[in-house]
């Protein structure tokens, strides 16, 4: 029988990657371009959708250049950036650059969804999840007290990937994870919530089409098609939100396995089988992308963001070494990391470098070394920073497993899963076996493909689809280390509370 192939497509924040792959889950083309984010007030973030569109094309061209078989690519499947606000006009037309995830300007418009909700437990009641300020919902009121000229004209509001569908397409339609992360969404019912909308008066009519990500929810328009190199009519999966289906593409199906990603944030995660209440909404509790399966996750703010941070303030040398040795500098900094001994002698780091959102929703809270003594030096301060960053995410897994999920295995991914040191302190720290499975590193493009692939009946379902993760390392808990960690991580774990009063004056001052 002949091979099928499927393509992913990523909408990530500093750029796109478009990944062709066949039915065993072997990547077979790759392809990425980046574009720029614009700052228009400091701490805005911005981006122009054409810049997405440019790179869906030079990518999809690239990816399609030099691979022989065009005609068998059954589907597409799109991940993105989550949170963002592509607004559009009756014709179609995007109003103004998009709003992204990591833009902060809407925190009053987030106390006032609170507010019209009847406060945190209203707003769990509709939507099991806070109205964080990165969420599509405070963005879309930002606009209609700011810019009421802008939001006179919306007909449509879309999430960036949707927004590239409806290029492809000429659809407007979502699917359900990405749709949960607006906070607009009834993540319980899989469906818009309507009282919400008309708590805040934002017109149902604006809301896309909501699929379950696998479901195909519309094909390549013709003049599309040819200008990308592909056959007419492809059909276009519905994909998922970049965090959650790249958990998918490591292979997160069911409750049990823990997924780590250590990028410049730290997301823990793990499907759940049924929509369990958000204690305190301290988590996210999304939809999945298999129907009838959920999401929950939390995201610490600087996890490899923190190494990089100790590597440009105290890591010059080890680049200057790994300019000449054609290494690279974290390499450098594990191995001196790595002479240390496990618990670094008592010393801590507080990773709260820019605030923090999981488990302590709180923008105040700052960074720190706590323990110093004398006989602490570079390797031990390197040391507390890569196990600090693991206490982090064991500090949000303890809410999963509060949930009643416990953990029986951790799935790590992102840049931190390739650093072996990361992984024995991951599997210590967390008593677990740490695993990393082929495609993990590829980000939401891979998992998109595989619900793609679904979609289009290469596989049955995401289920099947995800059996051809192959594992590649495998690091196992050692007792002594588990028995220390066990004991340091409570000591981790009160630091936050012991400093909250003094993150709050200290932000008074500098405010
Ligand atoms: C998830 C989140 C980010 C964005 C960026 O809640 O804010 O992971 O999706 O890609």
């Amino acid at each position: 029988m002949s091979r099928q192939y499927v393509m992913g497509i990523d909408i990530g924040t500093t750029g796109c990657k478009t990944l062709i792959i066949d039915d065993q889950g072997e990547i077979v083309a790759r392809a990425l371009s980046e574009y720029p984010l614009s700052t228009p007030h400091p701490g805005w973030s911005e981006q122009d959708p054409d810049h997405w569109w440019q790179a869906v094309t030079s990518t999809v061209q690239q990816a399609i250049a030099g691979f022989q078989h065009p005609d068998e690519i059954k589907g597409i499947g799109l991940s993105g950036q989550m949170h963002g606000l592509v607004a559009l006009d009756k014709h179609g037309a995007v109003l103004r650059p998009a709003i992204l995830w990591n833009d902060p300007r809407t925190e009053k418009q987030c106390k006032e969804i609170h507010d019209a909700a009847g406060g945190i437990d209203g707003l769990l009641k509709l939507t099991n999840n806070r109205m964080l300020p990165g969420y599509t919902g405070g963005k879309i009121l930002w606009v209609r007290e700011n810019e009421p000229r802008l939001y006179e004209k919306f007909d449509v509001v879309l999430n960036p990937k949707d927004y590239i569908r409806y290029c492809l397409t000429g659809e407007y339609a979502t699917e359900v994870s990405d749709a949960s992360g607006t906070g607009l969404f009834d993540v319980r019912k899989r469906e818009w919530s309507y009282p919400l909308l008309d708590l805040l008066q934002i017109p149902k009519k604006w809301m896309p089409r909501c699929n379950e990500s696998p479901e195909i929810s519309g094909t390549l328009l013709s003049d599309v098609a040819s200008e990308l190199g592909l056959s007419a009519n492809t059909p276009v999966a519905g994909g998922g939100g970049d965090s959650v289906v790249q958990t998918t593409g490591t292979g997160l199906v069911n409750p049990g396995i823990l997924g780590t990603t250590l990028g410049t944030a730290g997301i823990v995660a793990m499907a759940l089988d049924k929509c369990t209440d958000n204690p305190d909404g301290n988590l996210q509790v999304f939809c999945n992308n298999m129907p009838n399966k959920w999401h929950a996750m939390g995201v610490t703010l600087a996890a490899g963001g923190s190494l990089r941070w100790i590597r440009d303030v105290f890591g010059g040398a080890e680049r200057e070494v790994a300019g000449w040795m054609g290494t690279d500098a974290y390499e450098l900094l594990a191995m001196q990391a790595s002479m240390a001994e496990p618990g670094s002698e008592g010393l801590f780091f507080l990773p709260y470098l820019i605030g923090e959102r999981c488990p302590h929703p709180d923008p105040h809270a700052r960074g720190g070394f706590i323990g110093l003594t004398l006989r602490h030096d570079r390797r031990h301060i390197l040391r507390s920073v890569f196990e600090s960053v693991i206490y982090s995410l064991r500090d949000v897994a303890q809410l999963i497993e509060e949930m009643g999920y416990p953990i029986s295995q951790v799935r790590m991914s992102g840049g931190g899963a390739l650093s072996a040191l990361w992984r024995q302190i991951h599997a210590d720290v967390f008593d677990s076996e740490v695993i990393t499975v082929s495609g993990s590193s590829e980000g939401g493009a891979y998992g998109a493909a595989l619900v793609a692939g679904a979609g289009v009946g290469i596989w049955s379902d995401v289920e099947e689809a995800v059996a051809v993760l192959k594992p590649e390392t495998r690091n196992d808990p050692i007792k002594e280390n588990v028995e220390l960690y066990n004991k340091l991580f409570p000591v981790y774990r009160d630091f936050y509370d012991s400093l909250k009063e003094s993150f709050d004056r200290i932000s008074q001052i500098y405010s």
